[in-house]
């Protein structure tokens, strides 16, 4: 929304999927579905209160505006709803504050200027481990989460192990989420990805997504044919095979898993 447009809405709007949308309302209530923005007030001082779902927390970063710091003096977040919910301070140099459960209030002073918004995203909690041998991070957005599991066990194992920790065995849908990864967890491990051979075709399990036409990135040969002697049973797909590339491997080897959940 560029700011012509966003002066147009005197006091707050919202723009996005949100289901309760009201223009030229003064705070409210509103449940996001995936994202939305809200522009500071210059009128009057208004009160937030932003619900998502109830498995999800929610992720606020500040639009148009440098830091957080710079406009923390204009609005207060809140971790949950109601006069006792704490205050969320961001750490210096944050650009994006979370909930630690599915609601907020943002209680806003009127601005002197129209510029600052603030974009309200649906996002998953993210641990900073699953236990042992785990380590957890936002890897491709601010609002997903992936975990890489150093433990070896088979395939099916790693998947239950993803499913037991409420998320999913990695599929790579894009060259970004792939070097993210490659970057962070590459060196030296294999991990275990959702991709398997069925049927004759190479399928993300974990989203039921054919892999062909998307995006590969096997090594050495364009695709794995698992026909002849040496590879027929070679029908699960691991990552940081060859140092970054994807290989195909009989599927009760034991290698790490990178786990993911999406908002
Ligand atoms: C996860 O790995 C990163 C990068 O290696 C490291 O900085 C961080 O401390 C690790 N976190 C945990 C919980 O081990
Ligand atoms: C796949 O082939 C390898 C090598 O011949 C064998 O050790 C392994 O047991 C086979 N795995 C399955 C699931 O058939
Ligand atoms: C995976 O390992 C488990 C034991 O941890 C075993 O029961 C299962 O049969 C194995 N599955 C495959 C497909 O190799």
């Amino acid at each position: 929304m560029d700011q012509r447009f966003a002066f147009l809405f005197l006091f707050c709007s919202i723009v996005g999927h949100v289901a309760s949308f009201r223009s030229g309302t003064c705070g409210g209530e509103m449940f996001v579905e995936k994202s939305a923005v809200i522009d500071a007030p210059t009128d009057a001082d208004c009160t937030w209160k932003i619900e998502t779902e109830p498995d999800r927390i929610l992720a606020l970063s500040a639009v148009n505006i440098g830091s957080f710091e710079q406009v923390q003096e204009y609005f207060t977040i809140h971790d949950g709803l109601g006069l006792a919910s704490p205050i969320i301070y961001a750490n210096e140099g944050e650009t994006v504050v979370y909930t630690t459960q599915s609601s907020a209030e943002i209680r806003f002073k009127k601005m002197p200027t129209t510029q600052l918004q603030l974009k309200i995203q649906k996002a998953v909690n993210c641990p900073a481990d699953l236990g042992l041998e785990t380590n957890c991070t936002r890897l491709v957005d601010d609002v997903s989460c992936h975990c890489a599991s150093y433990t070896k066990r088979n395939q099916t194992d790693q998947k239950a192990f993803c499913e037991d920790n409420g998320m999913l065995l990695v599929s790579i849908e894009t060259p970004e989420e792939d070097k993210a990864i490659s970057d962070t967890w590459g060196l030296g491990s294999d991990f275990w990805t959702s991709c398997i051979k069925t049927f004759g075709r190479w399928v993300w399990e974990a989203t039921n997504t054919n892999l062909y036409p998307g995006y590969v990135n096997w090594y050495p040969i364009a695709e794995p044919f698992c026909n002849d002697q040496y590879d027929k049973n070679y029908t699960c797909m691991l990552i940081g095979y060859n140092g970054l590339h994807w290989g195909s491997y009989h599927c009760d080897g034991v290698w790490g898993a990178v786990c993911e959940l999406h908002p």
